[in-house]
């Protein structure tokens, strides 16, 4: 069967470098970025991201292109045949399916993420979400609820509007991906990057004219001031390497999926710099002239921190909305700020599904609509359980073992392939051959023999001694959360404040908690006390009335509960926002206490990756198996 159909390829060179650097492009940089800097020592992380992009960021990048243009070549787009041409051995091809699960099991939430931006778009538009006077809506349960974790319905009913949102995502990648590599991906990107520019361009200027509390410039050296006490700790470090393979989408088979599109006497050497450059570019400009500076302006520079601690979703949908929505044109600049996070995330999901996809069509001979249609089959599946449990901390598992773990090793598995197995002079030729400029074959050869695979093995032994053995994350724990029963109602926040907190009811706070965890893992079940507290006019909480349910039934004690909201610091505020009307205190209003028992949807969302994975495997079998099957058949004729 001599070469049957002809390998898709990119239209034009302009055409695959923004298509890559689509691929690279996402909420990475947008979100994440700011987030993990401003947690980890401000200017300081970028100490240790920089050292990290140079040791294995830029390395695996050149190593990813050279892979994948190789198996391209073969007629592989994807990992389990990249290897098997790599390694003379019946196993690579099996190893090869970190390629297919961890992209499969990545692009599942992150399409996920991807439908929020759209609907978030969406609801800036027809400005669903800006305060109507007097009833300020409450950015945390909005986003809470709209993704199924507040006990509340104040906003949204269930998880539908999430639901709808995210058909609408999955059924535009998949219309993007049947179109195929050049009349999909690639126009998809010509017309999305410049897109994306533009966006980034207006929120820049949209943030650094807005009048208020403190100055966008403010913000900007929050980000950048180095804090040099924190380059002792290795978490720090640890970030700063996640965060370098996270954005520049390394060792995934997803760029090289992409590589095996050109053909074989192009460039890859600059096309390969080209993409970590223009990622950097809008990582580090525009990752942090937009969602902290804008926090800065609204809230002052004092608060940056707590924004920050919200964490990558607290800042883009939360804090951010919260901040649009204050000033002048609000609906058009919070159409723009979600918009350009849902066309960085929409040219990088097309792109990590790539791999599954060419899996289908180059392995196991499907038409290009048919694998689509395979792989939209699996993914509308395997999306309902990230979106039913999200509050379980679904979404989450699957981030810490295919987006963090999972990343780091793939690339490690990819570059002892690339440097030991097949040999790094080879593979140096390989990916000078063609080059614009040619990379210096001693120095890549010797930091992707050496340098590169040590970092990631202290990197993968720093996520096993961190979250896993010190934090025991391999032991699920039960989630406590406190509610304002119908936020809607109420135009101010109950939050946990630092100050004034009495430290013997801290330390009860946290028996309580640990106490209410206790009980939800004996019962294997959820639980709720439900109470009434009478707001003070210096905010205090007072409980008056308690009802417990589910696991917690025992637990239905005022006093206690009271004492527990004390030592957390829960204090009522009025809404700082200019349209709130203050809201009389001396009021009840209804909280609740919830206890999540995640053990089951945690475990869950391990054996779905494992059973991902025995499927894949299965499937790479009967590839090859035909495969022979059909040599041999030819050999006798
Ligand atoms: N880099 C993208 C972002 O910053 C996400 C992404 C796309 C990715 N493809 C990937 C991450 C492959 C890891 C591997 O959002």
């Amino acid at each position: 069967m001599a070469q049957a159909e002809q390998r898709e390829a990119w239209g034009t060179r302009i055409g695959l470098i923004l298509a890559a650097a689509g691929n690279a492009i996402g909420i990475g940089n947008l979100l994440r970025f700011p987030g993990q800097a401003a947690n980890n020592g401000g200017g300081a992380f970028m100490i240790p991201y920089l050292i990290c992009f140079f040791l294995f960021g830029i390395p695996m990048m050149w190593v990813a292109w050279a892979i994948g243009r190789r198996g391209g070549q073969y007629n592989h787009g994807s990992l389990p045949g990249m290897f098997d041409r790599m390694w003379a051995s019946p196993l690579a091809k099996y190893v090869g399916v970190v390629g297919l699960t961890l992209p499969f099991c990545f692009v599942l939430y992150y399409t996920y993420i991807e439908a929020w931006c759209l609907g978030y778009a969406w609801f800036s538009f027809t400005g669903d979400y800006l305060s109507t006077p007097g009833h300020a809506v409450h950015m945390t349960n909005y986003y809470l609820e709209f993704l199924g974790q507040a006990p509340s319905n104040s906003y949204f009913s269930g998880l539908t509007a999430a639901m709808f949102f995210m058909a609408i995502t999955l059924i535009l990648n998949l219309f993007v991906l049947a179109r195929g590599v050049a009349k999909g991906i690639e126009l998809l990107a010509k017309v999305a990057i410049p897109l994306l520019f533009l966006f980034c361009v207006l929120m820049a200027v949209r943030v650094f004219t807005l009048p208020g509390e403190g100055t966008a410039l403010e913000g900007l050296s929050f980000l950048w001031t180095p804090d040099f006490s924190r380059l002792g700790e290795f978490s720090v470090w640890m970030a700063a390497a996640g965060q370098v393979f996270f954005t520049l989408s390394i060792g995934f088979g997803s760029l090289e999926s992409y590589a095996s599109y050109v053909r074989a006497d192009e460039d890859i050497a600059l096309t390969g710099l080209t993409t970590a450059a223009t990622n950097e570019f809008v990582e580090v400009i525009f990752g942090s002239m937009i969602a902290i500076p804008a926090a800065a302006v609204f809230f002052g520079a004092g608060a940056i921190e707590r924004v920050a601690a919200g964490g990558t979703f607290g800042i883009g949908m939360i804090s951010m909305p919260e901040i649009l929505r204050s000033f002048p044109y609000a609906p058009f600049f919070g159409t723009v700020w979600f918009l350009l996070l849902f066309f960085a995330a929409f040219t990088s999901s097309v792109a990590v599904s790539q791999p599954v996809l060419a899996f289908f069509q180059d392995e196991l001979k499907a038409t290009r609509n048919r694998a689509t249609l395979w792989l939209g089959v699996l993914w509308a599946l395997g999306v309902i359980p990230v979106i039913l449990y999200y509050k379980y901390g679904f979404l989450d598992e699957l981030d810490f073992w295919a987006g963090t773990v999972g990343l780091a090793v793939c690339a490690l598995i990819e570059v002892i392939i690339f440097s030991w197995i097949f040999g790094a002079t080879r593979g140096v030729q390989e990916l000078n051959r063609g080059a614009l400029f040619h990379v210096h074959a001693g120095t890549f050869k010797f930091v992707v023999t050496f340098i590169t695979p040590v970092a990631l093995v202290i990197i993968l032994g720093g996520w096993l001694y961190g979250p896993v053995i010190r934090d025991k994350t391999l032991t699920p724990k039960p989630r406590v959360a406190v509610w304002i029963a119908e936020p809607a109602q109420y135009a101010g926040t109950l939050e946990p404040q630092e100050d004034g907190v009495d430290s013997g009811d801290a330390a009860f706070a946290k028996e309580f908690e640990q106490s209410l965890k206790d009980l939800a893992t004996q019962a294997k079940a959820d639980g709720t006390l439900k109470a009434t507290v009478q707001l003070g006019a210096d905010g205090s909480v007072q409980v008056t009335r308690l009802s417990a349910t589910g696991s917690l039934a025992s637990a239905g004690d005022p006093a206690r509960l009271e004492r527990y909201l004390r030592g957390r610091g829960y204090l009522y505020k009025e809404k700082p926002s200019p349209q709130a009307a203050g809201v009389a205190v001396e009021q009840e209003v209804p909280i609740l206490v919830t206890v999540l028992y995640t053990a089951w949807h945690i475990w869950m969302a391990r054996a779905m990756m494992i059973g991902f994975t025995i499927f894949f495997l299965i499937l790479i079998n009967i590839a090859w198996r035909r495969r022979a099957s059909t040599a041999a058949a030819e050999a006798t004729v």
